[in-house]
Order: structure tokens, then sequence, then C-alpha cells
């Protein structure tokens, strides 16, 4: 096993070499732009690591999470057009610094060299591969949905939140692991074990994705904080916070979410307060820590040593714990 640190570097390194850019320039520029521009790598350092947990050779999943992490960028390329986000770590977004179009295009070009990359395995790996891929392409597509119809609705309940962000983000998260198990040849079981595992830590992921778009600090958060709450996104902040209010804040943080202010600002620190005084803000962490937990328990099941099973849980401490 490698540190953290190590499968990141050996995987930045890969991406370097893989991503050059081509002509017509407009093409592929965005989309080196966005691949270099950094980000945690979270997906495909667990798609290494997780080949490494089932006794594979971690190099040989160098090109599904590349492919993971392809796909991830080219999903934040279209949510950012969707979103109308100005900000993505801490620099402009592909769609502000060219423009829409480009955005489309260069995020599509990303879609196909994700799946391309399959094509360095063998047909049996590379169709499981492509098979656990596809499924979980389409359910990114359904969570992104979701996420814009809930933007003017004013009924979405938790449960349908849940399964927004199951879909928009922790499939990805839980297909990042198994595809490292895939790549390993680990059992049928351990390979759902471990995209269980994923799938829980990617919705407490998105819960604290959701928390620091609020709070998160915006000297170093990267994205726009307060984005959320200008594109009146349900969140589980704001669903909590209209369970916990009376009927009188309850409607007036309604009526907060369903206006387009010129200036941002006061809607952004009204709701923020709403969130804390509701307590709403205290039970998102908390769900954080409990779908955290949640995964933690799949680990007591699967067929790997204690120690990898500590590294797991550390890296999802620290996932919780993060501000970026
Ligand atoms: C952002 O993902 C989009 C979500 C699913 C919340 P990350 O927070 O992993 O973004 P980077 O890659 O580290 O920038
Ligand atoms: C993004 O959710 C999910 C996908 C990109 C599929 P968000 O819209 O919350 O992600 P950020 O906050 O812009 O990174
Ligand atoms: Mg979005
Ligand atoms: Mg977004
Ligand atoms: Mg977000």
């Amino acid at each position: 096993m490698l540190s953290i640190k190590d499968y990141q570097q050996d995987f930045v390194t890969y991406l370097e070499n893989g991503v050059t850019g081509k002509d017509p320039r407009n093409l592929y520029e965005p989309v080196t732009y966005i691949l270099s521009l950094g980000g945690k790598r979270l997906r495909p350092v667990l798609t290494l690591m997780t080949t490494d947990i089932f006794n594979g050779n971690y190099k040989e999943a160098l090109n599904a999470a590349l492919s993971v992490e392809v796909f991830h960028n080219f999903s934040l390329v279209h949510d950012d057009i969707m979103d109308d986000a100005p900000l993505r770590r801490g620099k402009q977004t592909v769609h502000e610094k060219w423009d829409v179009n480009t955005g489309i295009l260069s995020g599509d070009a990303m879609l196909i060299m994700a799946y391309q990359l399959f094509e360095n395995y063998e047909p049996k790996t590379f169709r499981a591969l492509a098979k656990l891929f596809s499924k979980t392409a389409l359910e990114v597509c359904e969570g992104q949905q979701y996420d814009i119809d809930f933007e003017t609705r004013n009924d979405v309940t938790i449960d349908e939140y849940l399964k927004m962000i199951e879909y928009k983000t922790a499939v990805l998260v839980g297909a990042a692991m198994k595809m490292g198990a895939i790549v390993a040849g680990a059992s049928e079981e351990d390979q759902k074990r471990i995209y269980q595992f994923g799938n829980n830590l990617g919705i407490a992921f998105q819960l604290q994705d959701d928390y620091l778009d609020a709070f998160g600090n915006p000297e170093t958060f990267g994205k726009q904080v307060g984005g959320d709450i200008i594109e009146n996104k349900k969140t589980y902040l704001y669903l909590k916070a209209l369970e916990f209010l009376n009927e009188r804040d309850k409607l007036n943080l309604e009526r907060l979410f369903a206006s387009n202010p010129e200036d941002n600002t006061v809607k952004i620190e009204t709701a923020k307060q709403y969130f804390v005084l509701s307590g709403s803000a205290q039970a998102t962490k908390q769900a954080i820590e409990d779908y955290t937990n949640r995964a933690f328990k799949i680990l007591d099941s699967l067929n790997i040593s204690n120690g990898n099973k500590e590294l797991l849980k550390s890296f999802g401490t620290n996932l919780m714990n993060r501000t970026v």
C-alpha cells in the first residue's frame, strides 16, 4: 500500500502524460485547463487504493482511475453551466473563461474520452467496467435533473433529496471503488460491499459539500460561497430548516427561496441565519457523521485486512472534516 499522497502523485503524473492538447484548440484547451486545476483527486485515489486493498496491482487501475476523474471533470464543466457558477477550484469556470458552447462541447469530448480509456482493458474487464460506467453515468444525469427540478419545487422531501444526492454524487464514489475491485478481480460480494461503502461515503460527501457551500471560507473554498442559496437549491440545510422553523419563519424562508434578487448578499446572510438558528446546520453535521458511520459499518463485512479497514476509515474521517 502507498500513502494517499503517493497515490495522488502517481495519478497526477499519469494524468499529465495521458491528457495532452490537440487541435482544435478550443475543444481541447478547456479539457486540459479543468483537469490541471487540481481538485482533491478523491475518486481516482479511491480506485487505486481499492485495487491495492483487494491485492491487485494499482498501476493496472490507472486507466480506470483516469476515466473516473475525466468523467467527474466533465460533469463539473456541465454542472457549472447548469448552476451558473463563476468559480471552480479558485479559478474561472470553463464557460466563464470561454463560453457556454465551448463548455458543452469540451464536456461532451471528455465524456467520450472517459469511455475510451476502458479500451485499455481485456474484453472481460472492459465489459465489466463499461457496464458499471454506463449505469453510473446515467444515474448521475438523473440526479442532476432532479437537482435542477427541485430548484423550482416547494414540496421536496428529505427522501427525495437523499435520492437526488445519491444519484448525482454518491454512485460515482461507489463506482470508483468498485472499478478498483473489478481490476483487482475481487469477488462479486466484495465488489458489492465496497460499492456500498463508497455510496454511503458519497452521500456524506455531498452533505458536506452542501454544508461548505453555505459555511465554507470564501478565501479557501474555491467555489462561490452561497451559490446554492442563490440558485434556490433544496439542500438538507434548507429542508431541515423548514422542518424545524415555526410557521412564520418557515414561510419567510420559503419566500426567500422563491426569490431571485439582483444583489444576493442579504439573501445569503438571511438564509444562513435560518440554517444556524433553526438547528439545521447542526442536523446536517450530524447526518454527515451518520452516513460516514454507515459506511464504516459496511467495512466489518469485508474480506480485507484490519490495517486496510483502518486506512479506509481514516480516509472517510478526513473527508468528513474537510474544508474544501
Ligand atoms: C465536487 O466534487 C462535486 C461534487 C460531487 C460535490 P469534488 O469536491 O470532489 O471536487 P474536486 O474534484 O475536489 O474539485
Ligand atoms: C455536483 O453537485 C454534482 C455533479 C457535478 C454531478 P454540486 O452542484 O453541488 O457540485 P459543486 O458544489 O458545484 O461542486
Ligand atoms: Mg449542481
Ligand atoms: Mg454546482
Ligand atoms: Mg455543491
